[in-house]
């Protein structure tokens, strides 16, 4: 079963080059999520955005819209997941790369588990783990279909370290690795391809509200967690890898130079 955790020298499935595939990036309008948009389009990928907010996802759209073809969907994943697949196959015919990007904190400062309001968990919930198992089973007949395709989780050190007042962000962190890793074990052998990535401590809009007042601006931004998601859609094969990305890209860094 550890063969599974990281991402190993097992070489089953088959790297894509991102120029033409069409990638569906839930959160794709600001933050990591734009960023990992603005990576995959410079490297030729068509675009699906989903955001709730139409401003920053129309703005997202716009800007990219120069470089790529996008579709931007003003949607609450958690509440529209068919509407987001179903718009990508009707403008591309296919997804061949799932970003579950979209994340919600919870309630800011974020509460105990002893008081915390168990509606809001329910929500935690239901974004961060249900809706991206819930995008894949709908990409995945298509992927499978093919033989080719990638799901990739944003996940979070929160999610394997116990830290106090993170426990609800968290444990919705640590399902959505479990489904990963259990859809890796089930997917071997399809060359459909899962993979979980902690991005690392980003200064983003949802990282400010988690730690209200603190100043966050010696952090690095989330472009230079970015190229890590084109790094494992374009060169890793392993079928399951679960991937720090700073970690991930220095020992490319050092692979390149050695
Ligand atoms: N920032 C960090 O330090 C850090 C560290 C570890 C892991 N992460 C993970 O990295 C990922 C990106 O986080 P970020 O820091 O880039 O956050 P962010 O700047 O707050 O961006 C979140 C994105 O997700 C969208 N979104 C949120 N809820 C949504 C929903 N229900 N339906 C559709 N879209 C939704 C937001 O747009 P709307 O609000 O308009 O919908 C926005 O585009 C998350 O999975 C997060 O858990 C972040």
């Amino acid at each position: 079963m550890t063969k599974q955790w990281q991402v190993s020298d097992q070489r089953e499935g088959a790297a894509v080059d991102l120029e033409g595939q069409v990638a569906v990036i839930t959160g794709g309008s600001r933050g990591l999520g734009l960023e990992v948009a603005r990576a995959f389009a410079a490297r030729g990928a068509r675009l699906v955005l989903a955001a709730r907010g139409h401003e920053a996802l129309d703005a997202a759209a716009r800007e990219l819209a120069a470089a790529t073809e996008v579709e931007a969907l003003a949607v609450d994943v958690a509440e529209d997941a068919e509407r987001v697949v179903e718009a990508a196959i009707r403008r591309f015919g296919r997804v061949d790369v799932l970003v579950n990007n979209a994340s919600e904190l919870g309630p800011s400062p974020m509460p105990p588990l002893a008081e915390y309001p168990w509606r809001d968990l329910e929500r935690v919930l239901r974004v961060n783990v249900l809706a991206p198992l819930h995008l894949t089973q709908l990409v995945l007949p298509g992927m499978r279909a093919r033989r080719s395709g990638v799901v990739i989780n944003v996940s979070s050190d929160a999610g394997v370290e116990a830290y106090a007042g993170w426990g609800g962000y968290g444990a919705s962190k640590a399902a959505l690795e479990h489904l990963s890793r259990t859809l890796g074990a089930e997917l071997e052998g399809t060359g459909v391809r899962v993979y979980v990535v902690d991005p690392g401590d980003m200064d983003t809009e949802m990282h400010r509200l988690a730690e209200p007042g603190v100043d966050l601006s010696h952090l690095p931004g989330p472009e230079e967690s970015a190229p890590a998601f084109v790094w494992l859609v374009e060169r890793e094969t392993a079928p399951f890898g679960r991937v720090q990305a700073q970690a991930l890209l220095e020992s490319r860094a050092r692979g390149a130079q050695g």
